[in-house]
């Protein structure tokens, strides 16, 4: 059995649910599925409900993920049209602020240029700032955080036009880095019959495989892989109004590692994007005795059923992968075995400080 032995991947880009919607994925079910698809790290995003854009949903956040966590976390913060004034002093507990500049799942989009422009120089200058924003949009954040000095990543890169933006606004040494999916590097407008019009909905939208393939080609520009693993449940998916969204930790790795097998990547050129850029660029801790294991020759069909999310479906249905991850070391200790999920509930570390630390303390 080839065991390739990586370290611990991270995820920049999940939404684990919780609070607000444990019936779609809960930090104990959501870290399930990271151990199984071989993350060792996810940092969580803000959308829930109520969305996470103050001291109070943070702490509730924290208090849950505490508990529950199986894997080592991070939390974004998110930005809305009121709070620029009030995030700097939550950076210490938190990854990053997120903004949504264009429509998705939850209530966060901001409309305002100034909402933009304020948010991008009131956040701290040398925490991560990132955006959903597509098309006109990612010209407008790249522009907004160059003007006020700072660094933006932005998320989920899915268009032709849009990567060569970001390629050519880093060679003019703007400071900007971006995330892709493995579903926009894999998935196309194309694919939408077969996954089924609900199920396919997602933001950014499946886009051509003109775009597919200029991701691929523009590689280089892209600085980490992210899955925005976005579970929802399939009779929400299958509804007259379908939320949009794809659970992705439990098929990302394979299809990495096929970029990969296809000469698109080589293997450090895969652990940049999933270990070492990530944990630059969102200011993450090194996990030590932490590794991964995988069986380079594992070959398995994609069944939503025997998937840890709880949302128990995926767009890659019945797709064939190569690459099983067989154990998942963590701190020293073993996560994930042939199968069986083993890190308690609970177990897993906030990366920041807890903002619930000083009161847990006290009430002990
Ligand atoms: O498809 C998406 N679903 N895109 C997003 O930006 C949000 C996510 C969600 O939270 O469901
Ligand atoms: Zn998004
Ligand atoms: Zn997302």
């Amino acid at each position: 059995m080839p065991i390739l032995k990586l370290p611990g991947l991270i995820d920049p880009h999940v939404h684990l649910r919780e609070p607000g919607a444990p019936h779609k994925e809960t930090w104990d079910t959501g870290t399930a599925a990271a151990l199984a698809g071989g993350f060792t790290c996810v940092l969580d995003m803000p959308n829930n409900t109520p969305p996470v854009v103050d001291a109070t949903a943070l702490s509730a956040k924290d208090r849950v993920a505490r508990e529950h966590a199986r894997c080592d976390y991070g939390f974004h913060l998110g930005a809305n049209e009121e709070n620029a004034a009030d995030t700097a002093a939550l950076a210490p507990y938190t990854v990053g602020l997120k903004m949504y500049l264009d429509q998705t799942f939850g209530p966060l989009k901001m409309e305002g240029l100034g909402a933009l422009i304020a948010h991008a120089r009131a956040w701290h200058p040398d925490h991560p700032l990132l955006c959903h924003a597509e098309g006109r949009t990612i010209a407008a954040a790249i522009l907004a955080a160059h003007l006020a000095g700072r660094a933006i990543h932005i998320c989920h890169v899915s268009r032709k036009d849009e990567i060569e933006l970001i390629r050519a606004a880093k060679e003019q040494g703007i400071r900007v880095t971006c995330e892709v999916t493995p579903h926009h590097l894999f998935l196309t407008d194309a694919d939408i019959p077969a996954i089924g019009p609900g199920r396919a909905e997602v933001r950014p939208r499946l886009a051509t495989a003109a775009d597919r393939d200029a991701l691929r080609a523009n590689l280089t520009i892209v600085d980490c892989f992210a899955t925005d693993h976005a579970p929802h449940t399939l009779p929400e998916k299958d509804s007259e109004n379908p939320p949009p969204g794809f659970p992705g930790l439990e098929t990302a790795l394979p299809l990495y590692l096929a970029l990969v097998d296809a000469g698109l990547l080589t293997l450090n050129g895969l652990i940049e994007r999933v270990v070492t850029n990530p944990r630059r660029i969102f200011g993450l801790p090194e996990q030590t005795e932490t590794w991964v294991e995988v069986d380079t020759a594992a070959v398995w069909q994609v069944h939503g059923a025997d998937l840890f999310t709880r949302a128990r479906w995926s767009p890659f249905e019945g797709w064939t992968m190569r690459g099983g991850v067989t154990r998942v070391v963590l701190n020293g200790k073993d996560a994930f075995r042939d199968g069986t999920i083993v890190a308690a509930p609970g177990s897993g570390r906030n990366v920041r400080k807890s903002i619930n630390e000083m009161s847990l303390r006290g009430a002990s």
